[in-house]
């Protein structure tokens, strides 16, 4: 059996932070991060208004789109690096706000491959019988999570949420046709939030040392994330069986518009072929690929029996892609 992606939502805050904002914040200049990174403004949440308000607003949209109730879902998988806590997940708060059954709900960690290891798992959910119907989310508030004295990275983020239904295939005209995770943990510490968890819990000492916020040495990462990005992309044509030239649409992670670039390049993609939303979003890592796909769907230029396919890097390090027909 195949699984296939029934609908899809996307949730983002009213507030705005553009480039000319970033600007009283630290020394920087619009013109710089537009072509460093491509952002020029990117939505922010308030303290009122959690990952999971969020997400519930993108899961909404997404089951409408799919024709599917809450009590209709076997399992809510939730991927996110700025959760509403620890513990509960948020996946569990998801459940209780959207008032589904008690079914299978978990948060997953893949930094911004969240989504993508999130519709791996849901798709084997879903072909090894244990569910029908999966709501997958990625949400974010990397806002709250920014070191706003840090020039080098802040200027990046954004908050936002994106999601999709997975469901069973009933042709095989649409469906996802391959998915890729990989990991390496060896290079964690390129890309991470020093204090907050268990090697060193929350004190006065790590929130004053700008502990508790992400910590990226970008320079590192953007080599990394080029290279896995287009490893994952490659591997998901060669699962697929689709060819480069059979290739409607690419929606890579919404990293840096550099990145974004070399990947089509490398795919041999127009950019117009190229979904990017990193202009109106900022990195919103696990909601920036559900974003954009979002988005696309909405606006009718991914249509019906196209080929797609997703492509994300991230904290871990983490990467992979899926390839789906839509
Ligand atoms: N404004 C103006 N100048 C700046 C700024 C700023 N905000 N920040 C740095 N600079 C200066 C530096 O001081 C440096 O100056 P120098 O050459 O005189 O020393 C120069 O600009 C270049 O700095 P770099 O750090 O080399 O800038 P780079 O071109 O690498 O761009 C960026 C930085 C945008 C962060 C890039 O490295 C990047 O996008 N990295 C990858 C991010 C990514 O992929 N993340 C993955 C996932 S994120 C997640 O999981 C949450």
């Amino acid at each position: 059996m195949q699984s296939k992606i029934l609908g899809t939502g996307a949730a983002i805050p009213d507030g705005i932070l553009t480039n000319q904002d970033i600007e009283k914040i630290i020394d920087t200049s619009d013109e710089w991060i537009r072509t460093r990174s491509g952002v020029v403004e990117r939505h922010i949440s308030d303290k009122d208004t959690p990952s999971s308000v969020l997400a519930k607003e993108a899961a909404e949209k997404a089951m409408e789109m799919a024709g599917i109730s809450a009590d209709q879902l076997d399992a809510i998988l939730v991927a996110s690096v700025t959760p509403d806590h620890s513990f509960p997940s948020t996946a569990c708060i998801l459940q209780d706000k959207l008032g589904a059954r008690k079914i299978t709900a978990f948060d997953l960690s893949a930094g911004c491959t969240g989504f993508i290891y999130g519709v791996a798992q849901a798709d084997a959910l879903i072909r090894s019988n244990n569910a029908k119907f999966v709501l997958v989310v990625g949400v974010e508030e990397l806002t709250k999570v920014t070191d706003w004295t840090d020039r080098s990275s802040c200027f990046l983020f954004g908050d936002g949420a994106g999601a999709a239904i997975l469901g069973p295939s009933e042709d095989d005209k649409s469906g996802i046709l391959a998915t890729y995770t990989a990991s390496d943990g060896s290079l964690g510490g390129l890309l991470y939030q020093p204090a907050g968890g268990s090697s060193r819990p929350a004190s006065h000492y790590s929130v004053d040392h700008h502990m508790s916020t992400i910590l990226m040495r970008g320079n590192e990462v953007f080599k990394h994330a080029v290279r896995q990005m287009e490893e994952a992309a490659l591997k998901a044509l060669e699962l697929s069986g689709v060819s480069k030239e059979e290739l409607d649409w690419l929606i890579p992670h919404q990293a840096n518009i550099r990145i974004i670039d070399f990947l089509a390049r490398r795919l041999k993609l127009p950019l117009d072929q190229v979904v990017v939303s990193i202009d109106k979003h900022g990195n919103t890592s696990a909601a920036s690929i559900p974003l954009a796909f979002d988005l696309a769907v909405r606006d009718g230029r991914i249509k019906r029996g196209q080929n797609v396919v997703m492509v994300a890097f991230g904290a871990g390090f983490t990467w992979g892609s899926v390839m789906i027909r839509w």
